[in-house]
């Protein structure tokens, strides 16, 4: 079960040894270092103070009008001045530099613009030169960043989940889509990343499942598409035991009449217990039961079931770039981890008998607000939430974590809290405290054109439909692709995936395949399209690649140019701000700005016809372009696609 070396299709993730006075600062992954130092030396000098203390403070802007960098004056926290006037003076003291203008006073804010000649030339070098390394910075998941011999920072992302035999609903495709992103995020970051699969694949209803096979099963159809048939046996056996549901509740109620009227019962009585015995549901019991108590032939069987499923999502998942370290599952928690969990909820006194249960009364923990919870049923059997009791303990012993980010819809945040809660309350608070629940809204209405949906399989196929008959609108371009149902497949789960990201987590959204698969608005398509006419213009072009690097950059005078410049220097702070959202949607609005400034870009800045130096420097702008459109693309976990 090792986990491979952290990596992204895609993306290389670099970092450096070079040492800065100032702690994460890394000018050679992140040209907006270099004037962070600049600017903080320059603060420092004009307030008199150390430098150090300005380092920190300096923030980021909402709007490139604002400034590219600013410091809240405020925050330097120098006593005897008004902030106002305080910012006036620093702004007045601080001269014009080879890297910035003269600070701009704005209320408490100073605001700091870059000289654009030296911004396009270093931006545009380092992201040549670093090309799909550019945002990566390999230091920040160290556990000590002054010492690389101490090793990575270690990442759980248990993401996805789906239940085997059951649909895969709304809920986990957001969880696909949100952890996909997250473990790329981190492994960019520098940490050491395992993702896992927490499958729903143990309980009484694996015990129907299986008998459900026996009835309705086919070999050849288990084979040939194992998901979709073991939810159709799924469907066929619960029918069973919904019409077998009938005359058992009209007997136990014949049985309470005649008793209440102290009347003779014991025909009705054992013609019950006849029923029940015979009923699909005591069957799944018994079945289970023989599962938990380790019989070879009911595993063997359960136990395809769960492989054939695996190797079929691991498919699907490919299609999104996604490939789990482990499956893991509510089977794979160990007996004796369950065991332990007992033990040790026991002494510390979290859990109480109630009516022959095990419950966990959090008001008396002081956590009101959580309620009850069973951890043991009456019949001794564990649940859903004490399985995750027994995992979380087991995963800290084999990985020894660092943090662990559960990637579950909102609708289990009782669960999750309850989770954490009981860790905390039997002694593992410092396991506890590693561990995050990413929560996330709901997706409404999402179903195929055809009806509601079962898989994500047939909802990924659904909207690559779609996008196919968007694309044979344009006839002409429809023409040059070489691979149109490839590529509509690929525009198709990136229109799923970015209108999943694009508003912040826990808001809902309502599944619109005409929004999604629209080329107008900050959609998908217009991702892929935008990076596509880069594709498009790079390669009708006779400039050699090779010798972008050597442009004359100070020909780039246009606002346009030393704007979007401005812009692709921010890459890698934006990637560093959403380590700390953990929102996609920081990354997408990113990108849909830089998006928006190129568009409005290719008129002004054209290249057919254009003198060579020039055209060449502006290739080279067009090429940085590229490369973080598609940097950040693929830490979204999207394909960027060359053609469309
Ligand atoms: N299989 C569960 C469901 O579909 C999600 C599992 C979430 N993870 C966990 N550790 N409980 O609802």
């Amino acid at each position: 079960e090792g986990h491979s070396v952290p990596s992204i299709e895609g993306l290389t993730i670099h970092s450096t040894n070079e040492k800065s006075k100032f702690p994460g600062c890394y000018p050679s992954l992140n040209p907006v270092d270099i004037y962070r130092e600049h600017i903080a030396e320059a603060v420092g000098k004009a307030a008199g103070i150390d430098p150090q203390l300005v380092y920190s403070k300096i923030a980021w802007t909402n709007s490139l009008d604002k400034g590219d960098l600013t410091l809240p004056v405020p925050a330097l926290q120098i006593k005897g001045k008004k902030p106002n006037d305080l910012c006036a003076e620093l702004a007045e003291k601080i001269p014009e530099s080879d890297l910035i203008q003269k600070p701009v006073a704005f209320g408490t804010h100073l605001q700091l613009f870059f000289k654009p000649g030296p911004l396009t030339k270093s931006v545009i070098s380092q992201i040549l030169a670093n090309k799909t390394t550019y945002g990566t910075n390999g230091n920040l998941g160290l556990r000590d960043p002054s010492d690389p011999s101490k090793g990575k920072k270690k990442l759980i992302v248990e993401f996805s989940s789906p239940n085997i035999a059951k649909p895969f609903h709304a809920g986990h495709l957001r969880s696909t889509i949100i952890g996909g992103f997250l473990a790329n995020l981190y492994t960019v970051t520098g940490w050491d990343v395992i993702k896992m699969n927490y499958l729903g694949d143990w309980g009484k209803q694996y015990g129907l499942l299986a008998n459900g096979f026996k009835r309705y099963g086919s070999e050849e159809a288990l084979l040939k598409d194992p998901i979709n048939h073991l939810f159709d046996v799924y469907v066929k056996i619960n029918q069973d035991v919904g019409a077998q549901e009938g005359p058992i509740k009209e007997l136990k109620e014949k049985i309470k009449a005649k008793k209440e009227k102290n009347e003779d019962a014991t025909a009705e009585e054992a013609e019950l217990e006849k029923l029940v015995d015979a009923s699909e549901d005591e069957n799944a019991r018994r079945y289970f039961k023989s599962m938990e108590e380790g019989d070879p032939d009911a595993l063997a069987l359960w136990k395809r079931f769960r492989e054939l499923s695996i190797e079929k999502y691991k498919q699907t998942y490919a299609r999104l770039n996604i490939d789990f370290d482990v499956y893991s599952g509510e089977s794979q928690v160990s007996p004796e981890s369950l065991k332990s969990a007992y033990e040790t909820m026991e002494k510390s006194g979290v859990t109480e008998k109630s009516e022959g249960a095990v419950i966990v009364d959090f008001p008396k923990h002081k956590a009101k607000k959580l309620g009850k919870a069973i951890v043991i049923r009456k019949d001794g059997t564990p649940l859903y939430l004490t399985r995750d009791i027994g995992a979380i303990v087991e995963r800290h012993n084999k990985y020894q974590f660092d943090k662990m980010i559960y990637v579950v819809a909102s609708q289990q945040d009782l669960h999750l809290a309850q989770l954490f809660k009981i860790t905390e309350l039997m002694g593992y608070k410092e396991i506890a405290d590693k561990c995050q629940h990413i929560n996330f809204g709901m997706v409404r209405g999402m179903s195929t054109r055809k009806g509601t949906v079962k898989f994500l399989d047939d909802i990924l196929r659904d909207v690559a439909d779609k996008m196919h008959e968007v694309m044979k609108k344009n006839e002409a371009k429809y023409e040059q692709v070489e691979d149109p149902l490839k590529t509509s497949d690929t525009l198709g789960i990136t229109a799923v995936m970015v209108q999943d990201m694009s508003g912040k987590r826990i808001n809902g959204y309502d599944f619109n395949l005409d929004a999604m698969t629209s080329f107008e608005g900050d959609t998908g398509p217009y991702l892929q399209y935008a990076h596509a006419r880069l594709c498009s213009i790079i390669r009708k072009s006779e400039i050699n690649l090779e010798r972008l690097s050597d442009a004359d950059f100070s020909l780039l005078t246009e606002s346009h140019a030393i704007d979007l410049a401005r812009y692709l220097a921010q890459w890698p702070d934006v990637v560093v701000n959403t380590a700390k959202t953990l929102e996609p949607t920081t990354v997408l609005t990113y990108l849909f700005r830089m998006t928006h400034m190129l568009s409005s870009s290719y008129d002004i800045l054209r290249i057919v016809g254009r003198e060579e130096q020039l055209a060449t420097a502006r290739m080279a702008l067009y090429e940085s372009a590229r490369q973080v459109l598609y940097n950040g693309m693929k830490l979204l976990g999207l394909n960027p696609v060359n053609r469309m």
